[in-house]
Formats: structure tokens, C-alpha cells, sequence
């Protein structure tokens, strides 16, 4: 449906009512019927005797807690057991109950995603097949000419099988670190170095290190592992989670979780399985994963889009999901922005790094979350608030983004001849940023052709780094308009020696050095200049690249960066990510086999033999946007003085 017609009709209240939480609300009455959990137990003594149990008596033990109706929905639930310990109650996915959409009306979701499964073919014995084919196809040619093949025919050759063996060990790999829950696949652990000695919490599924491991299974055609991740994790949303006597907002989303065996309240001999979620309340500093809850939502709508199955997007529990995120997020503050203000390490750089304030990784996903949730929720009256709120964030965000984060040559020498203590309504200098900020690093690396868009904005400050997960994601959400996408490709193809090297990808570029170092990462021995989250080269991000590069039909500089990187990431191991300027080294503190550097690999492979698949990832610009949108330019930056305009919402 046309968004201007969600739009009028949501204002007109006039939507269609397939179903509303409400309805949904009302005939399964007030709360939630006293339901059977199934936890997954197995006797100690005999350890095969792995069973699935559904023990009705579970309920006596456990408090439900409702959580307050959000516009009369009230479809959480988390269970505390008698001690008032949080501890997940292990359900299978299938029966991690929903209603769906057409239902509403108190039937229980029936799994049909299984189906999907059976029908859809191998990918990668195509894409096995393929390279095969083409082996034969050359030397077919050979013959026919009958010339010997060349010495580049033969190294091409050789590289395909090389590949192929690479990509038949990152599968297996991958599928070595699949978590099991009640015997279900639910995710992939962060790594699984057998030569590391302290696990930390790496044996944990992170939600966002599950992405491409998801997408790689998705493009594989095997569903199950993503749709029992997504719905797992829904169910930990709703966790009681507090640190020192504080609770973060509700519809936070974990940063990881862990599968573990416990003994069984008042049983010796037997044993269950819980979830064990992250918060941030046991992470190294203590931050809340802000950027968990946004990639959960790209993941459900990759998962509807490549599987075909809508019903888990369309499940009540699963809707109120996206709309906790989604409030959670849009909550009104003290902002002037509209970009998230968020602590720092909220998102993949999960430790000081000086990224706090409105980094650009967390508003790339922002958008991206907030485009996906608009097509998925269901039209309904409850709603017409939040997708207003939604739709008036969106054109607010991307004027923002591509306004004031926008940085080239021309608009380095706007910066570089700013007057400063503008106070008035029309100031070009809007947050007074003074000149001399401009850093040396950036006068000689600005590319004449080329830009990108920079880490923070904050009063009086532009943080000029490069950070290539947020540039690469405003591609693929498309909060960069298409000239400033192509434009932050030609920087990275014109940047290649410092973005990738030995190894792709920098996370961020330059590092901090000396007393800068010292002052914002507070001396952290991790972040030491060119590692880690410090300019170090993460291989996980050629995903993102890849996704990125067809987006825009440029899949010749994803495909050199994956040449780049098949000559070692096997070889070493499949490292988390790479030291030194040119990314020479294996990382320090790098663990080996990292699921997501594996993932990662086999997601840009599979895509650049298929790139239409890309599309479960990106997002269109919509036409209602760039009219409202240029409505806001022309309003800007000379706006007049005066009285508030009367009610001039963006209704797209
Ligand atoms: C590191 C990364 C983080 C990742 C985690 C698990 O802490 O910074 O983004 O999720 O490792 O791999």
C-alpha cells in the first residue's frame, strides 16, 4: 500500500482492521491465560535422554508479569521463578505462542515456515555448481580452440577451486558454531577459538554478530535457525533488567545471550536449559546495546522478504515487539536533533572509543530500523501516532544525516571559512563549529572526487573520522542520497591503500594517537592506534561493503575487496579482525574462528554470485519522502523568525 494512503488513513481513522491488539486483546481476554511452558530437561543420569517437556504445573512456580497496555496492548510476558531470579522459561520457537494477523481471535500460531525450507534449493551446491560449470565451460573452450589454456586461465581456475574450498570450510565452520536450545537451532556463538584461553563472553550469541550469520542461513534457504533466533530473542525484550536498582526502557533488546544447563529446582538428577540474556548489565562498562533492537528488526524483515513467510512479521507479539523498539527509540527527550543520543560503545564499538553523542552507525540503523518497521507493522487504529511519529522522524533524520554530516571538498572549504557566534535564526554555522577543528589528518586526505559522512555532530564539535559501517549502512538504507552514496564509494576505491589494504575493512579511519588516545579511550590497551575498534581491519564488514556496492551497481569494488581478503582470512584462521595500518597483522587480542568474520565472508560470496538476493537488506527512498524532504530544505537553513507555523506535520 501506498504510504500517503497508510497515511490518510490512519488520520481519517479509517484504516482497514484485519485485526487490531485490541480485538486480539479483548477476545483473549484480560490477561494472558495461565499457559503451559515447555522446558527443555534432561536427566542427569542419562544424559542422551534429551527431552522436549510441556509441564503444565510450570505455571505454579513462575510469576508472569504483564507489562502496562501500550495503547490497551498488552501481549508481554517474562517469568521470574519463585526466587525472583530472571530466568528465560525454555519454549520452543514453534510454540512461543502468537497470534497472527488473520486469527486474532485467541488461535495459537501454527508453524508453517518448515514448508518454506523444503522448497527452496542449496545455495551453495548452486553456487558450487556453478564454479564447476564455469571450470568446465573454460576448458571446454580450450579444446574447441584448440589452444592450451593460458597461464591466467589456469590461476583463474585455480582461484575458484581455492575459493570454493574457503567457502566449503567457512560453512562448516559456521555450522560448528550453531547454539541449541531445547534442541532447536536459536543462533551462533561469537567465536570459537580452541587456541584461546579466557572465552570471556565470546561463547555468547551477540545479536548483532548473528546478522550475517542469519543472512548467510537465509540466503542458504535454511529458515528455521533465523525464525527461532528472531522469536527467542523477542521473549528476552520483555526481561526484568536492572543494574544498581536502575531499568533501561522496555523494549531493549539483549546484547547477547547464553545458553546454559542448570540443575532443576528440587530435582538432583535432572537438569534445563535457560536463556541467559545480557543487557549490558554484565558487559565490559556496562553499556546498553542500543543498536540490538534495530538490527532485530532489519533481520525480521530479510527474514519475510527471502523466506516469504509473513506470519512471524505479522504475529501480535511480534508486532508489540517492533512497536517497544520503535517507542523506545522515538521517546520524546531534551533533544534538538532528531539523530539518537546514545552512550558510547552502544553498537559494534562496544567500548570507549569517544563515539558518544549521535554517532553515525546508530543513525544509519536508525533509519534503516525505522524504514523495515514502517513496512511491516500492521495498519491499525493504535498505531496512527507511532507511524506518524515514525514518518516525521524519518524525513527529520535524513535531512539532518544529509545536511550537516555530509563532508567533500567543497563543503571542507565551507567549514574551513565559517564565521562563528552566529546568534540568530539564519546562521550557516548552525552549531558553531569553529574552523581551526579541522585537523591536519583531513586537509591531505580529502579526495578530490569523493566524500562521506561524519562520525558525530555535537555542539561545537565535528568528530571528522571516517567510520566505514555507518557510511556503508546510509548507502544501504539509503539515508545518503544516491549522489552522496556513489560519492562515498569513489572515497573508498580512491582511499583503497588505508581502507583496506591487507584486509578489509578499516572500522574506523585515522586512529587516535598519543594524547588524544589517552584522553578518549582512557588508556585502553585494546584500542592501542590501529587495533581493535581503533583503526583496526574488521573482516566482518565485507558484508556490509558488498551490500553496499550492489546497492549501487558497483560489485567490481566489493568483489577486489573479497580477493583481498579470500588470500588470508582462511589461512589465518578467520581472525575477529586485523592490527597495524595496512591491517598486516593478526589482531592482538584477535580471537580466532570468528563466526562473524566467517559469516561475513560467505554473505559477500553468496551475494556477488547473486546480487539481486541484496534486496531483503536495502531500502528505497519513497517518493512521499523526498517531496517532504525537499519541502524541509527549501525551508532551511534561512528560516524565517517567528510564530510556530500552525501544525505543519510531514504526512507522507
Ligand atoms: C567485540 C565487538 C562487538 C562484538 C563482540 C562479540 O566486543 O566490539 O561488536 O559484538 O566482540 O564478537
Amino acid at each position: 500500500m501506498a504510504t500517503a494512503e497508510v497515511a490518510l488513513q490512519l488520520y481519517d481513522g479509517a484504516g482497514p482492521q484485519f485485526w487490531g491488539s485490541n480485538i486480539g486483546y479483548r477476545k483473549s481476554g484480560s490477561s494472558f491465560p495461565c499457559r503451559s511452558f515447555e522446558r527443555c530437561r534432561k536427566k542427569r543420569v542419562l544424559k542422551s535422554m534429551k527431552s522436549l517437556k510441556c509441564l503444565s504445573s510450570s505455571c505454579r512456580g513462575i510469576r508472569i508479569h504483564q507489562f502496562p497496555c501500550i495503547n490497551g496492548v498488552s501481549h508481554r510476558y517474562a517469568v521470574t521463578d519463585k526466587f525472583g531470579l530472571s530466568h528465560c522459561q525454555c519454549q520452543s520457537a514453534d510454540n512461543v505462542g502468537g497470534l497472527t494477523a488473520e486469527s486474532g481471535n485467541g488461535t495459537w500460531f501454527v508453524d508453517n515456515a518448515k514448508d518454506f525450507n523444503s522448497t527452496n534449493g542449496n545455495v551453495r551446491n548452486f553456487l558450487e555448481l556453478g564454479a564447476v560449470k564455469e571450470l568446465k565451460h573454460d576448458k571446454e573452450l580450450h579444446h574447441s580452440n584448440g589452444n592450451p589454456p593460458s597461464d591466467k586461465t589456469i590461476q583463474d581456475g585455480m582461484n575458484k577451486g581455492k575459493s570454493s574450498f574457503i567457502e566449503n570450510e567457512a560453512w562448516e565452520l559456521l555450522q560448528e558454531s550453531v547454539a541449541y536450545y531445547c534442541g532447536s537451532p536459536v543462533g551462533t556463538i561469537a567465536a570459537k577459538d580452541p587456541t584461546s584461553s579466557s572465552v570471556l563472553n565470546y561463547d555468547q550469541v551477540f545479536i548483532r554478530d548473528f546478522i550475517p550469520s542469519g543472512i548467510a542461513f537465509l540466503l542458504k534457504g535454511e529458515y528455521d535457525i533465523v525464525r527461532n533466533f528472531i522469536l527467542h530473542t523477542l521473549q528476552l525484550q520483555s526481561w526484568e533488567k536492572t543494574m544498581d536498582c536502575h531499568s533501561p526502557g522496555q523494549g531493549l533488546m539483549p546484547a547477547s545471550f547464553k545458553v546454559r544447563t542448570v540443575p532443576l529446582d528440587g530435582d538432583d538428577t535432572a537438569t534445563e536449559e535457560v536463556l541467559d540474556p545480557d543487557f549490558g548489565e554484565a558487559a565490559i562498562g556496562r553499556v546498553a546495546p542500543v543498536d540490538s533492537g534495530l538490527w532485530w528488526i532489519i533481520l525480521l524483515r530479510a527474514y519475510g522478504k527471502c523466506s516469504g513467510d509473513l506470519s512471524v512479521q505479522e504475529r501480535i507479539d511480534v508486532q508489540t515487539g517492533i512497536k517497544m523498539i520503535l517507542r523506545l527509540c522515538l521517546a520524546d527527550g531534551f533533544d534538538m536533533f532528531p539523530t539518537l543520543l546514545v552512550t558510547d560503545g552502544s553498537c559494534m564499538i562496544d567500548r570507549r572509543m569517544g563515539i558518544h553523542g549521535h554517532p553515525l552507525e546508530i543513525q544509519a540503523l536508525f533509519y534503516s530500523a525505522l524504514l523495515c518497521a514502517r513496512e511491516m507493522l500492521a495498519p491499525e487504529d493504535g498505531s496512527a501516532d507511532l507511524l506518524r511519529a515514525l514518518n516525521n522522524r524519518l524525513i527529520a533524520l535524513s535531512f539532518h544525516i544529509r545536511e550537516y554530516y555530509w563532508i567533500d571538498m567543497k563543503k571542507l572549504n565551507e567549514i574551513y571559512r565559517y564565521k562563528t557566534e552566529e546568534y540568530s535564526y539564519d546562521a550557516v554555522n548552525k552549531f558553531n563549529i569553529y574552523p581551526d577543528q579541522i585537523s591536519p589528518w583531513l586537509v591531505g586526505w580529502m579526495p578530490n572526487k569523493g566524500g562521506y559522512l561524519i562520525g558525530n555532530l555535537q555542539p561545537a564539535h565535528m568528530d571528522f573520522r571516517f567510520f566505514s559501517l555507518g557510511n556503508l549502512w546510509s548507502i544501504v538504507s539509503n539515508l545518503a542520497t544516491t549522489d552522496q552514496s556513489h560519492a562515498i564509494l569513489d572515497l573508498m576505491e580512491a582511499k583503497w591503500a588505508d581502507l583496506v589494504a591487507d584486509m578489509p575493512f578499516k572500522i574506523c579511519y585515522p586512529a587516535l594517537d598519543g594524547q588524544e588516545w589517552q584522553i578518549i579511550t582512557g588508556c585502553d590497551p585494546k584500542n592501542t592506534p590501529w587495533s581493535y575498534h581503533n583503526g583496526g581491519s574488521w573482516p566482518t564488514l565485507l558484508w556490509q561493503l558488498t551490500v553496499a556496492c550492489i546497492k549501487m551497481n558497483r560489485p567490481e569494488i566489493a568483489a577486489k575487496a573479497v580477493e583481498v581478503a579470500e588470500k588470508r582470512l582462511s589461512r589465518d584462521k578467520w581472525p575477529e579482525y586485523y592490527d597495524t595500518k595496512r591491517g598486516r597483522f593478526i589482531g592482538k587480542q584477535s580471537r580466532l574462528f570468528q563466526t562473524w568474520s566467517i559469516a561475513g565472508y560467505l554473505v559477500a560470496k553468496l551475494l556477488l554470485a547473486n546480487p539481486g538476493a541484496a534486496k531483503i537488506l536495502i531500502t528505497e527512498e519513497d517518493s512521499e519522502l523526498i517531496n517532504a524532504l525537499s519541502c524541509a530544505i527549501c525551508s532551511s537553513p534561512r528560516r524565517k523568525r517567528g510564530p510556530k507555523p500552525s501544525q505543519k506535520t510531514y504526512i507522507v
